[in-house]
C-alpha cells in the first residue's frame, strides 16, 4: 500500500517538494501550533476533494482556510472591523474566525454554509507555505474522521497509508496538542452576540474584553453553526472511561477498573496507584496545558498496547485549555 513520505521540517527540498505538491492540487500534511493539518490549495475544488477522500470526511463538514494574514482573508470574504481588532491581538495563533463568504474559496470548503473560517496558524512552514503559493490552505486536522486529531507525523503516517498522501512534513509534536478556538463573527451583523463554537487554547475569557460573545451548547450549534460538532470524534479503538472529581476520588474510581485489557492514563499524582495495570502519565493535575499537549498521543499509544479499556484522568478545569481538553475527553468518551 502507497506510504506517505515522512520527512522532517529541516530536510534539505522539503519545502520546495511540499509547495511543488500543493502547486500542483495535491494534499500535504503540515505541522501547525495546535495538531498537524491536512493541507491543500483552498481554492481549488479538485485539491480540496482529496481531503475530504483521504479523511473520509462527511461533505457537509466545511474546513478552515490558513491564511498568511487579514490582507489575504481578504480577498475571499468581507472583513468586518472586529476580525482586524481580534487578529491583531490573536494572530497568528489558535483562533479561527468564522465571517460570511465571499468570491474563490473552492465550494467544498465552505461545505454549503454560506461562510468561511479564517486562521493565521503559528507556524513558520506553513506561514512560508501560504505566502509562497499566496493562496489560502484548507486544512484539516490530519486524522482519520472519528479519530483523535494527530499530534504527532507519526500520528498522520499511522492513519493515512493507503491513501493519496505522499508527504508527511515532520515539525516534531505540536505544541499546543488541540485544536483552535472557533468564533462564529456572523450574528454580530444583526447586533447579536458571536459564538464561541469550540474553545481551544484562547478562552471565552480572554475574548469577552473585545466583544459580546458567548459559549454555544454543543446540542444547540448542531447542523447549524459548525456541522463538524455533531460528528463522532478523537475516538480511541479502546472504551474511554473517564474517572472524575479530585485526585482522591479518581484514586477511589480506579479500584473498580476492571474486564478486558485496560490501559490508565492518569495524572501524574496518582500514576503510581494504577497497581499491576499499565498506566501512561498524562500530566500534572494542576496543569492541563501539559496533559493537553500529550492527551491525543496517549490516546493512540493505549490503542497501541492493545487496551480494550481506557481509564483516564480528567484534570483542573479551571483555565480555557483546561476546558478546552475536558471537552475533547468527554467527546472522545462518546
Ligand atoms: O487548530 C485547528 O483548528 C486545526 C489546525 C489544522 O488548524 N484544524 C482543525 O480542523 O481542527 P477540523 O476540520 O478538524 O475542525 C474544524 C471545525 C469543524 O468542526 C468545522 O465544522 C468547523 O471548524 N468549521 C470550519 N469552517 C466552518 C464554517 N465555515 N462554518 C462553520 N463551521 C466551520
Ligand atoms: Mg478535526
Amino acid at each position: 500500500m502507497a506510504q506517505p513520505i515522512l520527512r522532517t521540517i529541516d530536510t534539505p527540498g522539503v519545502f520546495e517538494d511540499a509547495l511543488s505538491l500543493l502547486r500542483s492540487g495535491e494534499i500535504v500534511a503540515l505541522p501547525t501550533e495546535t495538531v498537524y493539518g491536512l493541507a491543500a490549495d483552498a481554492t481549488r475544488e479538485d485539491a480540496v476533494a482529496k481531503i475530504f477522500l483521504a479523511k473520509g470526511r462527511p461533505q457537509d463538514n466545511p474546513l478552515i482556510c490558513h491564511v498568511q494574514s487579514v490582507a489575504m482573508a481578504a480577498r475571499y470574504a468581507p472583513i468586518p472591523s472586529i476580525m482586524h481588532t481580534l487578529a491583531e491581538a490573536f494572530w497568528p495563533g489558535p483562533l479561527t474566525l468564522i465571517v460570511r463568504e465571499g468570491e474563490g474559496i473552492a465550494p467544498s470548503v465552505r461545505a454549503g454554509t454560506g461562510k468561511i473560517g479564517f486562521r493565521m496558524p503559528r507556524h513558520e512552514t506553513m506561514l512560508g507555505l501560504i505566502g509562497a503559493l499566496d493562496k489560502p490552505l484548507a486544512a484539516p486536522s490530519a486524522n482519520r474522521s472519528g479519530r483523535p486529531s494527530g499530534t504527532r507525523a507519526s500520528h498522520i503516517a499511522e492513519d493515512f497509508t493507503g491513501t493519496s498522501l505522499r508527504l508527511i512534513v515532520d515539525g516534531g509534536p505540536t505544541s499546543l496538542g488541540v485544536e483552535s478556538t472557533i468564533v462564529d463573527l456572523t450574528p454580530l451583523e444583526e447586533g447579536g452576540e458571536a459564538l464561541l463554537v469550540r474553545e481551544g487554547a484562547i478562552s471565552l475569557e480572554e475574548l469577552a474584553p473585545f466583544l459580546p460573545i458567548r459559549l454555544v451548547e454543543t446540542l444547540e450549534a448542531g447542523m447549524t453553526i459548525s456541522p463538524g460538532l455533531t460528528h463522532k470524534h478523537y475516538a480511541p479503538k479502546g472504551r474511554l472511561v473517564l474517572l472524575e472529581g479530585t485526585l482522591a476520588e479518581q484514586k477511589a474510581q480506579l479500584r473498580f477498573a476492571k474486564g478486558g485489557k485496560v490501559v490508565c492514563i492518569l495524572a501524574s499524582e496518582i500514576v503510581g496507584e494504577a497497581g499491576n495495570m499499565p498506566v501512561l502519565d498524562g500530566g500534572p493535575w494542576a496543569h492541563p496545558e501539559v496533559a493537553a499537549q500529550r492527551f491525543f498521543h496517549l490516546l493512540r499509544e493505549a490503542d497501541a498496547m492493545g487496551a480494550e479499556q481506557i481509564y483516564c484522568s480528567t484534570w483542573s478545569k479551571t483555565s480555557g485549555l483546561g476546558r478546552a481538553l475536558f471537552e475533547r475527553q468527554r467527546r472522545a468518551a462518546g
